[in-house]
């Protein structure tokens, strides 16, 4: 009887620390960000990694915020980047993924 109850009580945790990975993904996801960024591959876009690599030490998640609500260009190469509407991913949103990519 303990033992199925430590078992669930495990199982409950492992959910737990899986959730807290995944927000990110969801909202990346949600964000339609994947269609073009990875975390350490270059796609269509740069890799999370080499934003995070060029901006590094700089206070710029509000800046690059707009700059993903707003599209960009430019910066990394000639491909621009689409602009991302609010009604796929809010401000609170966009800035949790941001300040998370730049945390790489
Ligand atoms: C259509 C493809 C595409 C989509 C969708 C896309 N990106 Fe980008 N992203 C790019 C490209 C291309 C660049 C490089 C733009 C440049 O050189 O200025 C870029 C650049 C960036 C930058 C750096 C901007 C700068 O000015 O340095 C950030 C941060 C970023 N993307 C985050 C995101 C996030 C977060 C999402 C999802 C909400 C997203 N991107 C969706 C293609 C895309």
């Amino acid at each position: 009887m303990n033992v199925t109850k430590h078992l669930l009580h495990a199982t409950l945790l492992l959910g737990t620390a899986c959730a807290l990975a995944g927000p990110l993904e969801d909202l990346m996801l949600k964000g339609g960000c994947v269609a073009c960024h990875a975390t350490d591959k270059k796609m269509v876009g740069p890799s999370y990694k080499d934003i995070a690599a060029k901006y590094k030490g700089q206070d710029v998640a509000a800046k690059l915020a707009e700059k993903v609500r707003k599209g960009s260009s430019g910066v990394f190469g000639t491909v621009p980047m689409t602009p991302t509407p609010v009604t796929r991913l809010n401000d609170a949103d966009l800035k949790t993924v941001v300040e998370a990519i730049l945390k790489l």
